[in-house]
């Protein structure tokens, strides 16, 4: 009698999994319920969740067929990223997945248990996310957007040679960003270049901080920081401006404005994160799901900024680039 008991309350706590994470209760025995927090609203991060739910219909999860989808805004403030994380455990989603680093801490600090597949990580062992890429231990894995610095300031000697200081305009809340300048620096003294910082902690503060470098440096660097990227607009209208080269670190960056960089295609890092997502589903564990880095990079330019700030691409770049923000 108590082993039949026992079979009961097991079967139905499992059914109850399957149950939340915003249901509305259609086809509650075969629909999947995945819970998406995106850090912010950006071009890059909407490409990332876009391509995602691609790469999950791929796999065979079809939002509204056999699997809902939870999709909350962080609106880029870690109270609205708390409240909605509680809500995807309080609703036991199968999976959530986290989109940019502060939402997977955000994720993260509320569940050790339920997997969480995060998408464009730039440092997962920096940000506390996982144990090694290799073997990430927890109930975490994903994809990372790793970038070099020193690549992107080797793009920079090539398009505009000269420059002595690198202004670096990054938000100092962002872990993705921190160890991303760690590395801008190491490579300028080993150049001897000079580097000024500006750090902002939100958007608002991003035209300030820019006027300030344009005032000070001859080229400016950011890396895959989320605020910056919000505030491409206020930003590129100082530097193209006051025709000071921006280099940035990511294809959506140059796309609105930014000179050039050397990234990834974030199409591809949202599909791999969707095909994870779909192993996870399937039952295997994050533990033992290695992070994905893409290794597929190209250089990224903008003629119009070029145009702008009287910069001419060397032929050796044309021949490789693709060209944004026409
Ligand atoms: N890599 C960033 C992070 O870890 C997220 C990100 C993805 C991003 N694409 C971007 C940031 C483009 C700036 C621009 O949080």
């Amino acid at each position: 009698m108590k082993k039949v008991l026992t079979v009961l309350l097991v079967l139905v706590m499992a059914m109850s999994l399957f149950a939340g994470c915003g249901s509305d209760g259609r086809d509650e025995n075969e629909t999947v319920k995945v819970g998406i927090l995106q850090l912010m609203e950006h071009p890059s991060l909407n490409t990332i969740r876009e391509s995602i739910i691609e790469g999950l219909a791929e796999s065979g999860y079809v939002d509204g067929e056999n699997m809902t989808i939870d999709y909350q805004n962080g609106q880029n403030d870690m109270t609205i990223m708390k409240t909605a994380a509680q809500t995807f455990v309080a609703n036991e989603c199968d999976v959530i997945i986290a989109i940019a680093t502060p939402a997977a801490q955000a994720v993260l600090s509320e569940t050790t248990e339920i997997p969480i597949v995060f998408a464009a990580v730039t440092d997962p062992v920096d940000a506390g996310l996982v144990d090694s890429l290799e073997q990430p231990g927890g109930n975490v894995t994903g994809t990372s957007d790793e970038v070099s610095a020193e690549m992107i300031m080797n793009l920079a000697e090539e398009i505009t040679p000269g420059f002595k200081t690198i202004g670096a305009l990054y938000s100092s809340g962002e872990d993705n960003s921190a160890s991303v300048i760690a590395g801008l620096k190491k490579y300028a003294s080993s150049k001897g270049y000079e580097v000024v910082e500006s750090a902002v902690t939100n958007s608002s503060e991003v035209q300030q901080a820019a006027q300030y470098l344009a005032d000070k440096v001859d080229v400016v660097y950011s890396p895959i920081d989320n605020t910056v990227a919000s505030a491409m607009a206020v930003a590129t209208e100082v530097f193209n401006g006051q025709k000071i080269p921006f280099y940035v670190s990511a294809d959506s960056m140059v796309a609105d404005g930014g000179l050039a960089t050397y990234g990834i295609d974030y199409t591809v890092l949202g599909k791999e994160t969707g095909k994870m997502v779909a192993q996870v589903l399937g039952g295997e564990s994050p533990a033992d799901i290695p992070v994905k880095k893409m290794s597929d990079m190209s250089v990224y330019i903008n003629q119009k900024t070029a145009d702008a700030i009287g910069v001419e691409f060397p032929q050796a770049v044309l021949d490789r680039a693709q060209v944004l923000g026409e």
